[in-house]
């Protein structure tokens, strides 16, 4: 029996696995399994909206076509399937952006082409910028690689200036940017701004992954380009040549448009950096699932622009409900942002208060949702004051309903005539 021991995995596992924290949104959605709660907390997509007729007739004619059937069960390249990579190639041209299919590497999600630009850059203790507050999911996975976070404070426009150039130091490995209506802020960085980081950047050397995970999601205001379109036109000598160099790599999904189910995301970025990140694609998974890539492309190729064009119309009114809502019932001390597109809305408390005892209030009291602004802070304790409201899956009435009961708990808190006891 003495011959057998149960592993120690406390020392087995690497520290940074250790001491992964709890998270407050995981034991969150855990209590909102149970119960009639309106829940503004995942950033989740509206169901309703996913093409799902379109789905089934690009999977039909999949299973229809013996090559194609073949193709998509067996094994296939790492950096995806062609069709696909062209497609997204043309994509991107609309947006400013020439590129061949060899800057295009088709990932499981936009979240694998982030986590394979940290493997491919970062050892422990290696520093990365990131926007203050910014992507928890980012947060998560420059925790695993044991990063140093440099946290740089942001306006409306985006990270500042003079602190972004200050944190740009040797040790620093690349920035990570949300630069189209942030998860959580809802704000993108504007034009000039774009521009200045690139710039500042490019003078140190230091890459900037600019994660576009909801580009396509504007309701309102102008079309802003891409950072890697900025960044191309100072790298290439004309409109027209593929992109080789440069220091912007772009990461773009199909989560926020499509359907988040399929995992299909892709990395841009110049030849040179993405050749040496195949083989890293490699050794985790050999490729994403090419029947999921093909339904993708098969879908995309019929639908893509009139879909985006039916979700940013439906997710604009739930914008606007949610902010004439806020408007009607949020009392005047709390502040919240008006995002041109996304998903999301940022809601700032009064000094002082403790967005986490709110939200454990609200489950109970008012049974409204949202997420607390901690998780989205390098440094928990600079998020308190802060929540995250999303709108994209829920309805309209559930928008008005909740915030209605939301606003009438904040009203009656920071009066300070209800408490948590209750
Ligand atoms: C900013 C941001 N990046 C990446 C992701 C992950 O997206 P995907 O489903 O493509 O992995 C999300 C998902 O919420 C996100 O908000």
């Amino acid at each position: 029996m003495e011959r057998y021991r149960t592993p120690d995995w406390s020392s087995i596992l690497l520290p940074t696995v250790n001491h992964a924290e709890k998270s407050v949104i995981r034991e969150m959605f855990q209590r909102l399994r149970s119960g009639d709660i309106i829940s503004f907390a995942g950033g989740m997509p509206d169901v309703s909206m996913f093409p799902y007729r379109e789905i089934e007739a690009a999977t039909d004619q999949i299973f229809s076509d013996h090559s194609h059937r073949v193709t998509a069960f067996n094994y296939g390249p790492t950096e995806g399937y062609m069709p696909l990579r062209q497609w997204i190639v043309g994509h991107m041209r609309s947006l400013g952006l020439i590129l061949e299919p060899d800057n295009i590497l088709i990932t499981s999600g936009g979240q694998q082409a982030l986590d394979l630009a940290c493997r491919s850059m970062l050892r422990p203790r290696d520093s990365v910028i990131v926007a203050q507050p910014t992507y928890l999911g980012a947060l998560q996975i420059l925790r695993t690689y044991g990063a140093r976070i440099v946290s740089v404070a942001t306006d409306e426009n985006g990270p500042l200036p003079k602190e972004f150039e200050a944190a740009l130091c040797e040790n620093v490995k690349f920035v990570y940017l949300v630069s189209d209506f942030s998860n959580p802020t809802g704000l993108s960085i504007s034009s000039e701004r774009r521009q200045l980081l690139i710039e500042l950047a490019r003078l140190k050397g230091i890459p900037i992954v600019d994660d576009a995970a909801y580009q396509q999601l504007r309701y309102a205001g102008d079309n802003i380009s891409p950072m890697i379109s900025i960044d191309q036109r100072i790298t290439c000598d004309n409109d027209r040549e593929p992109l080789e160099n440069g220091g912007v790599i772009h990461i773009g999904t199909f989560s926020k448009t499509m359907m988040p189910g399929l995992r299909v995301g892709w990395m841009a970025a110049p030849k040179p950096y993405l050749n040496k990140l195949i083989p890293l694609k490699q050794a985790t998974d050999l490729h994403s699932s090419l029947l999921n890539q093909m339904i993708t492309y098969n879908v995309i190729k019929e639908i893509f622009d009139d879909h985006v064009a039916a979700l940013c119309k439906a997710y604009g009114e739930k914008r606007d409900c949610m902010i004439s809502a806020m408007h009607d019932n949020i009392p005047s001390q709390v502040e919240f942002t008006t995002p041109e597109g996304g998903m999301f809305v940022w809601v700032t408390l009064p000094k002082g208060s403790d967005a986490i005892k709110l939200l454990d209030l609200s489950m109970k009291q008012a049974k409204v949702a949202f997420i607390p602004g901690a998780p989205f802070y390098a440094n928990a304790e600079d998020g308190m004051r802060y929540c995250r409201f999303s709108f994209s899956g829920v309805s309209n009435e559930e928008i008005f309903e909740g915030i209605k009961r939301l606003g009438e708990l904040l009203t009656d808190v920071l009066s300070g005539s209800r408490r948590g006891e209750n």
